[in-house]
């Protein structure tokens, strides 16, 4: 079993590593099983997570290392890389700067992969754990929320794939961007397709107070073909206490990591869920490896 996009993925197979998520215990279930770590771009709670979540569970990772300290700097090619390291480990966990790259390398080996970002693409173990935390924080019933997703709507790959999976739970959907940040043509076609209920605005005063969930990212500033675009669009959006002040009880989540999007006042107000929401990795990642190395869930 891969976990490669939220596209291809049921409600009800989502719903599954919720339940699991709920009930995974530590323990010994993955004793002797290999979780194999390519990244290929900076990551902190992804991969943490990942290699917190298999010992919880008994097992070990392997991990590549960074890009310059490994043969990827000889020029190896992915599908070299990754055939090698499936006889080094069980599962493996991917992220690359190019979109289709997880999909790709699950082409090449038998063992399952697991896509940690691609690109400007998807990061669906990123949107369980978005869900999770809306279901247990927020509400139980996903499809009763209506959900703000703010920032940089064009590269950002944890919103391309929160929203065609929140889709599938019919939640209603506020895009907040600049204009030139807006959803790309693909996401909204499938948004369209869906039938969920989804508006585009540029600015977060007109809906805020209307919403559950206030989802916030950075601008990707990696994706930018020109430094220059990025200047001339970044620090164009911030949220604070003050701009919440009269939106109720909005609940403000965020991937991470945060620039300057939102501002530090706001971290010890009931507002702000980004930290528990990071901390979820653990037990949704636990659920996840347990169900694609242990069968069980
Ligand atoms: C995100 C990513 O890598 O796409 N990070 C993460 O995994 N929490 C978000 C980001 O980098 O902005």
């Amino acid at each position: 079993m891969d976990i490669l996009s939220t596209k291809e993925m049921t409600r009800k197979e989502m719903l599954e590593v919720l339940d699991h998520a709920r009930s995974v215990e530590q323990g010994t279930s993955l004793s002797g099983e290999v979780l194999g770590l390519l990244f290929f771009e900076p990551s902190t709670r992804t991969k943490m997570s990942f290699t917190s979540a298999m010992k919880r569970l008994g097992g070990d990772v392997v991990d590549m290392g960074s890009v310059e300290s490994s043969s990827v700097k000889k020029g190896e090619t992915l599908a070299d890389t990754v055939r090698v390291v499936e006889g080094y480990a069980d599962a493996l966990v991917i992220r690359h700067p190019r979109e289709g790259s997880a999909r790709l390398a699950s082409e090449f080996v038998d063992a399952p992969v697991i896509n940690a970002g691609d690109g400007a693409g998807q990061h669906p173990t990123q949107t369980l754990l978005d869900l999770y935390t809306m279901r247990e924080e927020v509400d139980e019933d996903l499809g009763s929320l209506h959900v703000g997703v703010m920032g940089d709507l064009k590269y950002g790959r944890t919103v391309h794939s929160l929203s065609l999976a929140l889709a599938k739970f019919d939640t209603r959907l506020s895009f907040v961007s600049p204009s030139e940040l807006r959803l790309p043509e693909n996401v909204r076609r499938e948004l369209e397709g869906s039938g969920v209920e989804f508006r585009e605005v540029e600015d977060v005063e007109g809906v805020v107070d209307d919403l559950d969930v206030l989802y916030v990212t950075r601008i990707q500033k990696e994706r930018f073909p020109e430094e220059r675009e990025y200047e001339r669009i970044a620090h164009s959006y911030r949220v604070s206490s003050d701009s919440l002040e009269d939106a109720g009880d909005v609940r403000v989540m965020h991937p991470l990591p945060r620039v300057d999007e939102i501002d530090p006042d706001l971290d010890d107000t009931e507002h702000a869920l980004y930290f528990r929401q990071a901390h979820n990795g653990v037990p949704v990642r636990m659920a996840i490896l347990d169900m694609v190395l242990g069968g069980s869930g």
